[in-house]
């Protein structure tokens, strides 16, 4: 049996807004597997990017629960709930927020190096997985002189060089033409199946989230339908089509979690 992941019961987040309040969750329970993909869908202000950002630490409920891996999130401080965001979470927008200034191989080696970790560390890893992002010949490009799609990847990277067990990705296709959106998604199986990674995404393509396993829909702050094609937890599962898999070497990174990439 697949543990959960994430476990979110009773979530509320109400936002106040000159003086209205606005109740952006009414109630969301979600229990998520490790090890699954699914796309959560629903039309805009559904409330979907709040709970991301809740499930990700990067906002806090005004009730209910969330529970990552062992932790119970409630009530943490902010340096508590940094450090589990560290260990165990790789976030993914849509605009990629890329430092302009360094380099593809440098922002992907960026959240290591922000942990601490030794140049030496934290290079191998980065550069096996712009490999594996299929842009190894494109490691000292800067942001600027990368593709839309290739930044992006770039981006993917970086939230998995510290070995996340959960992708949180908010509309990783959003600004991308459908040809490389349709690659973004395929990498985003392949890592699934290679690293065993629970990816969560945020997406309006209804052909990408057709393609899960799992789609949740969000309706005015509630989960409306949670509809499984096939059993959670199967990593088989997640593979739309074998076409276009990128083998590339094992990263076998030795490495944790991301943050460089969370103000976003
Ligand atoms: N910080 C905030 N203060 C006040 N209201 C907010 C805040 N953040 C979000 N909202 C409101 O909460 C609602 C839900 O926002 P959210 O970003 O979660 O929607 P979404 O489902 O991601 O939409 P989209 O598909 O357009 O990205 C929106 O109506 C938005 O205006
Ligand atoms: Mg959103």
């Amino acid at each position: 049996m697949p543990e959960p992941i994430v476990v979110v019961e009773d979530l509320h987040k109400t936002f106040v807004h000159m003086g209205r309040s606005l109740e952006v969750l009414r109630g969301i329970d979600l229990c998520i597997d490790q090890g699954e993909v699914l796309a959560i869908v629903g039309s805009s202000g559904a409330g979907k990017s709040t709970l991301l950002h809740c499930i990700g630490t990067l906002d806090i409920p005004t009730r209910g629960r969330i529970r990552l891996g062992r932790d119970d999130l409630t009530g943490l401080s902010g340096s508590k709930l940094a450090s589990i965001r560290n260990r165990m979470i790789g976030f993914v927008f849509q605009f990629h927020h890329l430092l302009p200034e360094f380099n593809a191989l440098e922002n992907v080696m960026m959240p290591g190096l922000i942990q601490g970790m030794s140049h030496a560390e934290v290079q191998a890893p980065a550069r096996a997985l712009l490999e594996e992002v299929g842009l190894g010949d494109r490691a000292t490009h800067r942001p600027g002189e990368l593709s839309g799609g290739e930044q992006q990847r770039v981006a993917l990277a970086r939230a998995l060089v510290l070995s996340p067990k959960l992708i949180l990705a908010d509309e990783p296709t959003g600004n991308l033409d459908s040809k490389t959106g349709a690659a973004i998604q395929r990498l985003f199986f392949d890592i699934n199946k290679k690293h065993g990674t629970t990816i969560v995404v945020v997406t309006h393509d209804l052909a990408f989230a057709e393609s899960m396993p799992r789609v949740v829909t969000m309706k005015d702050g509630l989960v409306a339908s949670d509809d499984r094609k096939r059993p959670s937890g199967s990593r088989d599962a997640a593979e739309p089509d074998a076409e276009g898999a990128k083998g590339a070497a094992d990263a076998g990174a030795p490495v944790e979690a991301t943050e460089a990439d969370a103000g976003g």
